[in-house]
């Protein structure tokens, strides 16, 4: 990151008594049931950078996104308990206001004391947040703007969207990146200039075509591509198998097809799969060949073959070379891991992770989840991600806004 200011030069110029307006990822998952906060890593993620400003006296205001609602205030997208959490963390109270740039932002930024931390709600309960219209941003971010003195980016999981607070609002105020953001991106780095091979990338998650770009990017310089999760039924129709009530993105099938055969042997599928009655936790459900699915099942999980097959794969070398793989990237769970019948191929592919000795990063999201949800030791994986999109473009080589604003 070239040119970056960082925090550590706007704590040397000294934050006591300044507003520091803090754009932070606090899109935690929330049981659709309860509410309650299911992972709060991306919390916890922000914490030294928002510890840092309050250790130094700055009157700190934090602002993030959570969900995707839709320009307008929606209640189960409210960043309430994040506040409620963030403070039990901080071990301090934050100040919670009941809008983003309204008469509840500026009087909880006003009541502010030195080394007092302030949350204000969802910024995309405002169009101006995500509006495609410069000036509407534009607009947004200058409210946003008038409660900080400077402005810290530690949203590392939102730097690649051109948004008000990640993009506009740096072009406003003398701007730094927050550790998280620097961390984030020196590890990633790490992935893309010279990795050390072999070069071994697991991705899965349920869609071809939302990581269509960084297989087209990655395939040229990772020596293997383990492929799991929903979208590996695409690449098994391509490979001519039926896969039952799968899914299956058609309109991708000859895409995996060519990707397939533009780099003979280096993309890895499914052996076999957990192939269930119906997506539900209780369906019955067995062990299928991955080319005999019966056409009545739908595929949840990649088999313990498979995992067997993967946990290799990180082991070894692609061209069977002797030797651990030493750089791993892993994006996206292998199955439904949410339910236990259907988590088994994530726990054996996280563990076999866990226990190589690579430099490996967990590309964010769900499979940061599913480290969590699953119990595993965090400790045993050199980086996890809190960007699931944003560490995914980073490393198709985009210009992420947020980066590239910091850098103006
Ligand atoms: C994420 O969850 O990847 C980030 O918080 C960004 O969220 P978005 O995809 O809704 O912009």
């Amino acid at each position: 990151m070239s040119g970056i200011r960082t925090l550590d030069d706007l704590l040397g110029e000294g934050v006591s008594g300044r507003r520091v307006l803090v754009r932070a990822d606090l899109n935690v998952p929330l049981d659709k049931q309860t509410g309650e906060i299911t992972d709060d890593g991306r919390i916890r993620a922000v914490l030294p950078t928002l510890k840092a400003l309050v250790d130094a006296g700055a009157k700190v205001v934090v602002c993030s996104h959570l969900g995707r609602p839709k320009g307008a205030p929606d209640p189960q997208f409210s960043l309430r308990p994040v506040a409620g959490r963030l403070g039990e963390l901080l071990g301090a109270p934050v100040h919670f206001a009941e809008d983003t740039v309204g008469d509840s932002a500026r009087s909880t930024v006003e009541a502010l004391a030195d080394g007092q931390v302030a949350l204000l709600e969802n910024l995309r309960f405002n169009k101006g947040e995500t509006s495609k219209d410069d000036a509407e941003r534009g607009a947004f971010a200058d409210q946003l703007a008038a409660f900080g003195d400077a402005y810290v980016d530690d949203a590392f999981g939102a730097v690649h969207r051109k948004h008000a607070s990640v993009y506009d609002v740096p072009a406003r105020l003398p701007h730094v990146a927050g550790r998280l953001v620097l961390r984030e991106v020196e590890v990633l780095s790490r992935l893309t200039s010279e990795p050390d091979r072999p070069y071994v990338v697991v991705l899965g998650g349920s869609k071809v075509s939302d990581k269509l770009a960084v297989i087209e990017a990655l395939l040229p310089t990772v020596d293997r591509l383990l492929i799991g999760g929903g979208m590996c039924f695409t690449f098994l129709k391509a490979q001519g198998h039926e896969v039952g009530t799968s899914l299956l993105e058609k309109d991708m099938v000859d895409t995996c097809r060519n990707l397939m055969e533009r780099e003979p042997g280096k993309i890895m599928l499914p052996v076999d799969v957990v192939a269930a009655t119906a997506f539900a936790p209780d369906a019955e459900h067995e062990v299928f060949r991955a080319d005999g699915i019966p056409s009545h099942r739908v595929g949840l999980d990649i088999g313990p073959e498979t995992v067997a097959g993967f946990a290799a794969a990180l082991k070894t070398s692609a061209c069977g070379d002797p030797g651990n793989a030493r750089t791993i990237f892993w994006n996206g769970p292998m199955g439904v891991f949410e339910m236990p019948a259907f988590a088994n191929g994530t726990r054996g592919v996280a563990e076999a992770i866990a226990e190589s000795d690579a430099f490996s990063v967990v590309g964010g999201g769900d499979s940061a989840a599913a480290i969590r949800v699953l119990g595993l030791d965090e400790s045993s994986f050199g980086h996890i991600s809190t960007g699931g999109g944003a560490s995914l473009e980073y490393l198709e080589g985009k210009t992420l806004p947020g980066i590239a604003a910091l850098e103006n």
